[in-house]
């Protein structure tokens, strides 16, 4: 019987040395890739990535799983390497449980890391991470910050950049059998049905986020594109942007360079998605899902 006692004490002494030894950082990124996208992952690690931000810690989850021979040999040596890639076990496709994949890596860096914003993004991307600290200022709570479809019905944020604060998440990943959730569709399509029953803030960000629901550049999406016919001033991604998705990896590097050290000019201005998107902030959850309910959810 003392035994007994003494191993749950010894158990419960480890668990809270395990909990505070995790590593505190200001933002955790998970950065879904694909096992094949090598040179997409080497276009962020010789980017942004190298930008230097100890308050941040970043993984990017793929599936060794599924690979090939060859493809699986190389992703354990690649994994070695640069100890920046977590496997995770998902069948191919990048359509197939977006949902569940999403609440994987985020019960792994909860586990791993104490952060106070998490942000999950896609590996063709381009991001301020300096400027993305910047803005963020300090802790918050309760706190999403995307960029919102407005299309009717068929509202919800694009998948390509989703932050949220940590206590936001954790509530999404230890509820998530009282919520309703489809893990077979993707979060983004999730949260846009939950967040409108969660009393959080919401940040719409219209002009910092370049992504495919209105590109606000043109050169971040054209290899190719001859960067000598730009000024240096409009080389200087993140003097006016953040983040930019669907950026090719072989594309020229000046951007990067001439983007890396410029100091933030941006200051938070929270809009809702109700107010950008007017009368197209609305959802019918079964659009894209088989689980969730076939109600149209409006703003009034
Ligand atoms: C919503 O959150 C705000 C800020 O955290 C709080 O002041 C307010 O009381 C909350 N409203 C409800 C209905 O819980
Ligand atoms: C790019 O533009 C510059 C200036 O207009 C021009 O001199 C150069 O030849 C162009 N390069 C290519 C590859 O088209």
């Amino acid at each position: 019987m003392r035994n007994w006692h003494l191993s749950i004490l010894v158990l419960f002494l480890f668990n809270i040395l395990l909990l505070s030894s995790r590593p505190k950082k200001f933002i955790f990124i998970a950065i879904g890739s694909a096992p094949e996208n090598r040179n997409r992952r080497d276009a962020c690690r010789r980017s942004w990535l190298s930008w230097r931000c100890p308050n941040i810690a970043y993984r990017f989850f793929t599936e060794h799983n599924t690979a090939e021979n060859e493809q699986s040999v190389s992703l354990i040596v690649e994994r070695q390497t640069f100890r920046d890639i977590e496997f995770q076990p998902f069948p191919r496709g990048r359509e197939v449980m977006q949902g569940a994949r999403f609440l994987h890596q985020a019960s792994w860096a909860l586990s791993h890391y104490e952060f106070d914003f998490y942000l999950k993004i896609d590996d063709d991307t381009l991001l301020c991470v300096q400027k993305l600290q910047d803005m963020l200022g300090e802790k918050r709570n309760k706190f999403f910050w995307g960029k919102y479809w407005c299309k009717q019905d068929r509202s919800y944020p694009d998948e390509s950049f989703m932050l949220f604060s940590t206590d936001l998440l954790r509530f999404l990943v230890e509820n998530r059998e009282f919520l309703l959730f489809d893990e077979e569709v993707s979060m983004a399509w999730n949260f846009g049905f939950l967040s409108r029953f969660l009393n959080i803030s919401i940040f719409d960000d219209r002009n910092g986020i370049d992504s495919q629901q209105g590109y606000l550049t043109d050169f971040l999406h054209h290899p190719g594109f001859n960067l000598t016919r730009l000024m240096v001033s409009d080389l200087s991604f993140c003097n006016r942007y953040l983040f930019s998705h669907h950026v090719d990896s072989t594309l020229d590097m000046r951007i990067f360079k001439e983007s890396s050290s410029t100091p933030s000019s941006r200051r938070m201005m929270i809009e809702h998605p109700r107010d950008t998107c007017g009368t197209k902030f609305s959802i019918i959850p079964s659009r894209k899902s088989r689980k969730l309910p076939n109600i149209q959810i409006r703003t009034i």
